[in-house]
């Protein structure tokens, strides 16, 4: 009974916030962000299901509310970057590297947006860092030399910052070190179209860019919700029917608001 009430609610939330304009962050081509690194097999298939070779290239996460998505492709599937390390701020005192460093990353999966950490800028604010994007380096990788993020491990007694500030610039997919490899380019063929998008290299247009795969299959675009402890817990988002713009169940039975 109080399942059905709070379906209700959420249901009527999410016909309610599709009147407004687009959640996700919109932002320009060049720009300042954070860059974190995580852990991504090789040959591993990312939210936009990428061929498992674009692995052997520089890729990335980016973070869920500039992605464009909550669940597998957004808009920024195949999107090129140059990304340029600046600072780290966590440091004390801050890291500036001595010679510049640069890599050209492809945009190959979703970093899903949390209550804190760095990838939970919205459009109401951003991370901690101040900034609206970030972007997650698949990191280590055998396409990126070990030692790409400086450091001065005698001074700060490690080696890894773990979040950087840095400039980002959106580049032409030709530039990024797998344009010349066609096995690592495109999206896998055993999912079919429904579920992967990876442009090779996408301008923007809607004949080359993908759509957003939560707005187009009603699925909410921020999966949080308040329990009724009021702690605010992430869950997945689950498609239960295709006749409403949004359809969101949550799963957690102390559940009662959620912001979809
Ligand atoms: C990436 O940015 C750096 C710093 O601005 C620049 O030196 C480099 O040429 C850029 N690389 C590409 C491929 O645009
Ligand atoms: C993101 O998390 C930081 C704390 O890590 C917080 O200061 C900031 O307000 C959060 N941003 C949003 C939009 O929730
Ligand atoms: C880097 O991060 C710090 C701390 O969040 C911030 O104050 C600063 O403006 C950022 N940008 C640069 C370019 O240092
Ligand atoms: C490490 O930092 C210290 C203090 O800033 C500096 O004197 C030293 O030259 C740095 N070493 C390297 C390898 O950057
Ligand atoms: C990238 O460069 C190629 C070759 O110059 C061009 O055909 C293509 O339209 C460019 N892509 C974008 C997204 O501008
Ligand atoms: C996409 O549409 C633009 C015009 O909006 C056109 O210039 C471009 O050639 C089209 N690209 C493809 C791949 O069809
Ligand atoms: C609130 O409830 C959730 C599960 O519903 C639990 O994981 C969390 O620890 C609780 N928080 C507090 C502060 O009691």
């Amino acid at each position: 009974m109080a399942f059905t009430a709070v379906y209700l609610f959420v249901l009527a939330i999410g016909l309610v916030s599709s009147t407004f304009a687009s959640p996700w962050i919109q932002y320009p081509s060049d720009g300042l962000a954070t860059m974190t690194h995580y852990d991504l097999p090789k040959d591993y298939i990312a939210a936009c299901a990428c061929t498992g070779d674009s692995t052997h290239y520089p890729t990335a996460a980016l973070s869920q509310m500039a992605f464009g998505s909550s669940t597998a492709y957004g808009p920024a599937c195949g999107r090129c970057f140059n990304l340029t390390l600046l600072n780290t701020f966590l440091s004390v005192p801050p890291f500036y590297p001595p010679t510049p460093k640069s890599i050209v990353v492809k945009v190959t999966d979703l970093c899903p947006l949390s209550t804190s950490g760095w990838c939970n800028a919205t459009q109401e604010g951003p991370n901690a860092a101040g900034n609206y994007l970030n972007f997650d380096l698949a990191f280590p990788s055998d396409a990126i030399p070990d030692d790409f993020f400086p450091s001065n491990a005698s001074y700060y007694g490690y080696t890894d910052f773990g979040v950087w500030n840095i400039s980002y610039q959106s580049v032409n997919c030709t530039q990024w070190s797998g344009w010349n490899d066609a096995s690592a380019l495109g999206s896998v063929t055993n999912l079919g179209p429904e579920s992967a998008c990876c442009p090779s290299d996408p301008s923007g247009s809607s004949n080359d860019t993908c759509p957003s795969y939560s707005d187009h299959n009603g699925i909410a675009y921020k999966n949080r919700c308040i329990t009724s402890n009021n702690s605010i817990v992430m869950v997945t988002p689950v498609v239960i029917g295709a006749f409403f713009d949004v359809h969101y169940v949550a799963v957690i039975p102390t559940v009662v608001l959620c912001f979809v």
